[in-house]
């Protein structure tokens, strides 16, 4: 696409300015859409707007509220938007996640719907519109819409960009159309996103469960063949572009070897020589599957006492989206669970479950992910989960098992993991006795067949696939320069 210019939209920003005690310090936020856009837009440079969510965040940029990032190496703008802290509770908090993330989860949190929240889910929409359609310099950019929080900003940039390319990816599962029915507002968020060129989805799945959801709640022209909906002359293309990491991942840079790296971790929590490892790393989120993998662990030690005193299993999680109460409910739980697992089978020197409770940056995350000798990702459901395709890139020593939720995207992916139904915790448990138990050459062939895949359908193939069939929209519409 030479010469087009490229803007991204996303709720959450790449990098967070915080005022801290050491000054101030920059922090990569744990988002799954962020890790996968940033290595995009670095290689191709751009506008990236998003929500200034730092505490330092405005004594950051200039006048116009940009910054050039990345902050060591810029290559492209991040332009902010503020909010104020009613925008915040009603768009971020309520709306996008205490209705639209359970909703499209089908998490059995049931999603809230209020209409105020709806109300600053609009407002927010159009402020993020507008910054696009005046940071824009040519009248047809390609604009890259990220995630459920902005449903409803395709069709009003659509409105002032007549010809842009817009490309909307909706990073979380879209549910069938019974689950997404019960939203008062679905026609509004349907007609907003089929403002777009494109829209992606993880899975054809997701995509499925779109178009049945189209075909019941609007009034529109659905061709299954071209895989596209059209609605009020504009057509948008419906396609599964599965999301994926950076190869090699930049947190790789400068590992120590895995050796050491399992030396340096078994030192920090104070683990014993021959004990095992195990990981989980994430957001305290409910659709993460955290109880169920501590469930996990204590069936494992019921059923197969001998790993009592020989294994640990490490859950790093990064407090998120805390004001809302389900979230610290979760948290609470999680606390309290591990210290009843714990106190079940603690011995003087050995505990079979460590949380970490705070935010990790990629680095030390891939530290633990190579001093572990299995991860666990038990998503309830999610769209793809880059965790676990982190964790395999960290693995170069071709060593380590991947326990694997059925319901998360990457399993369809990722066929060589350990696929397990995170409700079973004897499922779980077995899985977990089973990745202890196997070979080395069986983990290595497993591992070397992920590697293979994630190395290839890499982040640049997801997002090089998406303005592939950009352009070739643009040239059928004449518009390509
Ligand atoms: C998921 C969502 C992203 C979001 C991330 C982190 O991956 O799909 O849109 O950025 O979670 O959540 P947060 O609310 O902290 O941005």
């Amino acid at each position: 696409l030479p010469g087009a210019e490229v803007l991204v939209v996303s709720n959450r920003e790449p990098y967070i300015h915080n005022h801290t005690d050491a000054g101030i310090t920059v922090q990569l936020p744990a988002s799954g859409l962020v890790s996968a856009i940033e290595p995009v837009i670095r290689a191709c440079g751009g506008t990236w707007i998003a929500h200034g969510s730092g505490s330092a965040d405005r004594d950051s940029v200039d006048a116009a509220d940009r910054i050039a990032v990345p902050p060591d190496a810029p290559s492209y703008t991040l332009r902010r938007i503020w909010l104020t802290d009613e925008e915040q509770d009603g768009y971020y908090y309520g709306f996008a996640n205490e209705g639209m993330w359970p909703l499209c989860h089908i998490a059995f949190v049931r999603p809230t719907f209020r209409e105020a929240d709806w109300r600053y889910y609009r407002e927010v929409n159009q402020k993020f519109a507008d910054a696009v359609v005046r940071e824009a310099k040519t009248h047809d950019p390609i604009v890259l819409v990220q995630d459920y929080h902005f449903a409803l900003l395709p069709r009003m940039v659509r409105k002032h960009l007549p010809k842009a390319t817009i490309i909307t990816f909706w990073h979380i599962p879209w549910p069938n159309a019974e689950t997404f029915g019960i939203c008062p507002w679905k026609e509004e968020i349907i007609e907003g996103l089929l403002g777009s060129s494109i829209l992606g989805f993880h899975t054809n799945f997701h995509c499925n469960n779109f178009f049945e959801t189209i075909d019941r709640f609007v009034e529109s022209r659905i061709d299954r063949e071209r895989r596209s909906i059209t609605l009020g002359g504009q057509e948008t293309m419906v396609r599964a572009y599965p999301i994926s990491i950076e190869w090699p991942p930049s947190a790789l840079a400068g590992q120590a070897p895995v050796p050491a790296c399992r030396a340096a971790v078994r030192q920090r929590f104070g683990l014993g020589e021959g004990v095992r490892v195990g990981i989980g790393i994430e957001r305290f989120d409910y659709t993460k599957g955290i109880l169920d993998r501590l469930h996990g662990v204590d069936v494992l030690l019921s059923r197969h006492p001998e790993w009592r005193g020989a294994v640990t299993f490490i859950q790093a999680a990064a407090p998120t989206r805390s004001k809302i109460a389900s979230y610290r409910a979760l948290q609470d739980e999680a606390v309290a669970l591990a210290e009843e697992i714990n106190n079940r089978y603690r011995t003087p020197d050995w505990q079979p479950l460590i949380l970490s409770i705070r935010h990790h940056q990629p680095p030390e995350v891939f530290e633990l992910f190579r001093a572990a000798d299995f991860c666990v990702v038990s998503s309830l459901h999610d769209g793809m989960n880059l965790v676990a395709k982190e964790f395999v890139a960290a693995r170069d020593d071709e060593r380590g098992v991947l326990v694997l939720s059925t319901f998360a995207g990457a399993s369809r992916e990722l066929a060589e993991a350990l696929i397990v139904n995170p409700y079973h915790a004897h499922d779980m448990a077995e899985a977990i006795h089973r990745a202890l138990m196997m070979p080395v050459d069986e983990q290595e062939a497993r591992m070397r067949q992920m590697r293979a895949l994630v190395r290839t359908r890499n982040v640049y193939r997801w997002a090089g696939q998406m303005l592939l069939d950009a352009a070739q929209l643009r040239r059928r519409e004449g518009i390509e320069r």
